[in-house]
């Protein structure tokens, strides 16, 4: 698989990330797949050649991703976990410290290479930066984190002011930012100055629900077709997106979705969340696939120009 330059922290890192997290969770939902499913998925991943795993404290998948990864040689994987921010405790010195221990403990390893702050909202950017980045330089210091990140929390930020607020900082060296085809507009707030300032991406939402089940997309294009930010003229609604996959331009919209979101100028890692085999087979195939072609990447940039208020959550 295709490897990229991820910004300044000069990592080669696959095109394509597992995930972690997002609706899926590797499978490891209420109602899931047995672990030992999850687990395999994980290892498919890596057979594939991926390197690049994306995890969390919150998604309790941690623990997943360090027994799938026994055993590999550690220098070659990429992994990326976070310090929850929103479950009501305060982020003290003390809790960030354990928190991470815990991390490398559930991960099987003695640091992480990206160590972020999970779904910032930009009321606490300031206090967390004043507070918790001198702890994260300390634990990289000690070599128990690589490289510092963070991340938005999409779904209540949707234009991206925590990370334009973050971006003016010289901290970051990595961010993780919501983009997809159906909401383009981190291109300019967050993908261009992360590309002025060398700073490597990791793209969450590239399918997620609207692109995944035609039901979602049908809700969300008339949705915004009602909030005017798409024109009806732009989109047949009795067949959404379905030039997409006329003439084998692409094998499906979430194929056509993660081959957008893979060439867009400033896109390092494209993640990609899935607890279903199949899937992850065919992801694994859609990032190895050349760019769409450019009148539909245009006429994608044309049809969803306006479109702001939505994630495709
Ligand atoms: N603020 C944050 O820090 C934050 C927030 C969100 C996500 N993330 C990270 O970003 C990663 C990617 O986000 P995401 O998981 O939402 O990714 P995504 O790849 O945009 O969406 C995953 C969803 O699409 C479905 N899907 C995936 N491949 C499919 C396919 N080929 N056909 C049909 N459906 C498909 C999955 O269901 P199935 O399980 O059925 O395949 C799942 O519901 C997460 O796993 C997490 O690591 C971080």
């Amino acid at each position: 698989m295709d490897t990229v330059t991820l910004g300044r922290t000069n990592l080669k890192a696959t095109v394509m990330g597992m995930g972690g997290g997002g609706p899926s969770r590797l499978g490891s939902r209420d109602d899931g797949i047995p672990e030992a499913e999850s687990i395999d998925i994980v290892r498919r991943a890596l057979d594939a050649g991926v390197n690049f795993i994306d995890t969390a404290e919150a998604y309790g998948t941690e623990s997943i991703i360090g027994k799938a990864i026994a055993g590999h040689p550690r220098d070659d994987i990429i992994i990326s976990t976070k310090k929850t921010t929103w479950d009501g405790q305060p982020l003290t010195r003390e809790n960030v410290i354990a928190s991470l221990e815990d991390s490398l403990r559930r991960l099987q390893t003695d640091y992480v290479d990206i160590y972020h702050l999970h779904g910032v909202k930009l009321a606490d950017y300031e206090t967390y930066v004043q507070d918790m980045v001198p702890v994260m330089q300390d634990l990289r210091q000690q070599g128990k984190i690589r490289f510092l990140g963070i991340t938005e929390a999409w779904n209540g930020d949707v234009e991206h002011t925590m990370l334009q607020r973050a971006l003016k900082d010289d901290i970051w060296d990595v961010m993780m930012v919501g983009f997809n085809l159906l909401n383009q507009s981190a291109r300019e707030t967050v993908l261009q100055p992360c590309i002025e300032k060398n700073i490597g991406t990791l793209i969450m939402f590239a399918v997620r629900r609207a692109l995944s089940l035609p039901d979602h997309l049908q809700e969300t294009l008339q949705h915004l077709i009602e909030t005017g930010e798409l024109s009806p003229d732009d989109i047949d609604l009795t067949q959404p997106l379905g030039f997409l996959t006329a003439d084998g331009i692409a094998e499906s919209i979430p194929d056509a979705a993660y081959r957008f979101c893979r060439y867009e100028p400033g896109a390092h890692v494209i993640l990609s969340g899935t607890g279903n085999p199949a899937h992850l087979q065919e992801n694994i195939a859609s990032l190895q696939r050349p760019p769409l072609p450019a009148p539909i990447v245009e006429r994608l940039k044309h049809i969803f120009r306006n479109v702001t208020s939505v994630t495709g959550q």
